[in-house]
């Protein structure tokens, strides 16, 4: 540049004003060429970047390269904007013509007619690295300041390097946030989807059937039903399907609280309404707001609760103890019970105003019991589901176990499955839950009813099946190996598959 050239502070300036700009980094490049471009005679100038696997070079933003300049790409290392990338040193080559090693890829040649041009190309800088090198050509002139302009050309690639920088760490944090909220919403999902409810039995396919005509409505729902049933999974499914889904859901269990503290949390208090109250509290109702409060063992709460609780349920709004105002709220109520309503309002313990407020729609959940069918799903569900929690590689269930868990009456229900479930993974050591791993509860005759069923030898037989084929399907087929597995005699083992009638080739894999 010649000392009559502009002051480079503008152009400086000129030049971070458009990398701030805008937040997508090849056009803030391409925009700050540009300024260059209009501000100083150059005849070319680019911006080379490598590839985000550091493999190649690639022109990220260009002014005056011809389209086959901008599509060329080099290896680190390769040509003189590779050295210089790889070096982390400057190059200036005052002119090109007297310069053989020259690469001329970019399309950088000495034109006929056209005077000599030189070349300056220096690092863009990340730490002790370069993630890159800004390339310019000028015109040749003898009495050119070539430290003067390297100097300018190096500040402006470190603008470069810092806004790319920038650039990247944004991009980083606004994906790292896209993808922690996609997990999140994911996670929303598997929890209180309501085709996590496992079922396929008719009474099942009832509530199922329920939920989704309930869920729309602002309906107040009592979910009635055995403890272990599943209760609290259904009022998340109506709360997640209904149009309140984004809005809170807040539990308040009624049983856990006792009955000083169950007013103040359903309610909240003034500040100085009673001693230690030395704030405002807000209670469950207002956290609820416009989203869906669930009342959990609703038989349990004490009569001057269910006096306010009442009032509530008409007028919708609320009054925080010791306050005066009354509060509007907006708030859709799924109350849960496994206890009897009926025979407590005979006991005269529950209103039977209240009961009628409750009881609009309600849903019973039946007990496992009455819906075998689903008693395998479930067992496989959480099967699959511990084994992936404990690390194990538990991949099935013994058919002799499934007849012990059909065969139980289930009194806890489906957490009661649950547990054992997650009991038996824990316990078992391959990759086969059999009977024993199931707790003594279970193994009885009388629980089991496996044994009345069948004969004691049908059981016996189906036992050893059942482990014959498990030891088959470890050894691949082979009987001598199955045989040893089983502390027994290829004989024996060969005797027994014909006489279940076991297709070893089906092991074979
Ligand atoms: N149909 C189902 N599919 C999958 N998991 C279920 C199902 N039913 C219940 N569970 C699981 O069983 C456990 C007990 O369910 P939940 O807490 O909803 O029962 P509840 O009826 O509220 O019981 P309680 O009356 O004792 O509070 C939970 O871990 C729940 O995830
Ligand atoms: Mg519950």
């Amino acid at each position: 540049m010649h000392t009559s050239d502009p002051e480079p502070l503008a152009l400086l300036a000129d030049v971070n004003a458009a990398l701030v700009e805008t937040h997508n980094i090849r056009a803030g490049l391409q925009r700050a060429l540009q300024i260059l471009a209009q501000q100083r005679r150059v005849l070319q100038a680019s911006v080379v970047l490598k590839s985000p696997d550091s493999s190649r070079l690639q022109v990220a933003a260009s002014e005056g390269l011809s389209p086959e300049g901008q599509r060329a790409t080099w290896a680190v290392g390769e040509g003189v904007t590779g050295q210089v990338v790889e070096a982390g040193r400057p190059v200036v080559i005052p002119q090109v013509s007297q310069e053989p090693t020259f690469l001329h890829r970019t399309g950088r040649r000495k034109r006929n007619g056209r005077s000599d041009t030189s070349f300056m190309c220096v690092p863009i800088p990340d730490g002790q690295d370069s993630i890159g090198a800004f390339n310019v050509d000028l015109a040749f002139d003898k009495n050119r300041d070539y430290e003067r302009d390297l100097r300018l050309f190096q500040v402006m690639a470190t603008m470069f390097a810092q806004a790319i920088r920038l650039k990247q760490l944004i991009e980083a944090e606004r994906q790292r946030l896209l993808d922690e909220n996609a997990h999140l919403k994911e996670e929303l999902k598997e929890r209180y989807d309501f085709s996590h409810i496992i079922g396929t039995s008719g009474p099942m396919r009832q509530v199922f059937e329920q939920i989704s005509r309930v869920a729309s409505t602002n309906t107040t729902v009592l979910i009635r039903g055995e403890s272990g049933t599943g209760k609290e999974l259904i009022a998340h499914a109506i709360h997640y399907s209904s149009a309140r889904a984004k809005k809170p859901f807040i539990k308040v269990s009624c049983a856990a609280l006792p009955d000083s503290l169950i007013e103040s949390e359903l309610f909240g208090y003034e500040r100085g309404a009673f001693t230690g109250a030395q704030a405002r509290k807000m209670g469950r109702f207002e956290l609820a707001h416009a989203g869906t409060l669930f009342l959990d063992e609703i038989g349990d709460i004490n009569l001057s609760t269910q006096v306010k609780l009442l009032r509530v349920l008409q007028e919708k709004e609320i009054e925080r103890l010791g306050g005066v105002d009354a509060i509007k709220t907006d708030v859709r109520l799924v109350a849960a019970t496994n206890s009897d309503l009926e025979k407590a309002i005979a006991a005269k313990t529950f209103r039977e105003d209240l009961y009628y407020r409750l009881n609009v729609f309600t849903i019973f959940v039946p007990p496992l019991r009455e819906r075998k069918t689903d008693i395998l799903l479930l067992a496989d569900h959480f099967m699959e589901k511990y084994a992936a929690e404990h690390g194990r590689s538990v991949k099935r269930i013994s058919t002799p176990a499934i007849d012990m868990l059909m065969a139980y009456h289930w009194p806890g229900n489906v957490r009661e499955l649950q547990n054992i479930i997650e009991r038996a993974v824990l316990i078992c050591d391959a990759s086969v839950v059999h009977g024993h791993h199931l707790p003594p509860t279970l193994q009885t005759g009388e629980a089991t009813g496996t044994f009345t069923a069948q004969s004691l030898s049908e059981a016996v037989e189906a036992y050893e099946k059942d482990m014959i084929q498990d030891a088959l399907k470890t050894a691949r087929g082979n009987r001598v190996k199955a045989a040893k597995l089983l502390n027994s005699t290829q004989r024996i083992i060969s005797y027994k598959v014909r006489k279940y009638g076991i297709d070893c080739r089906r092991f074979r894999s």
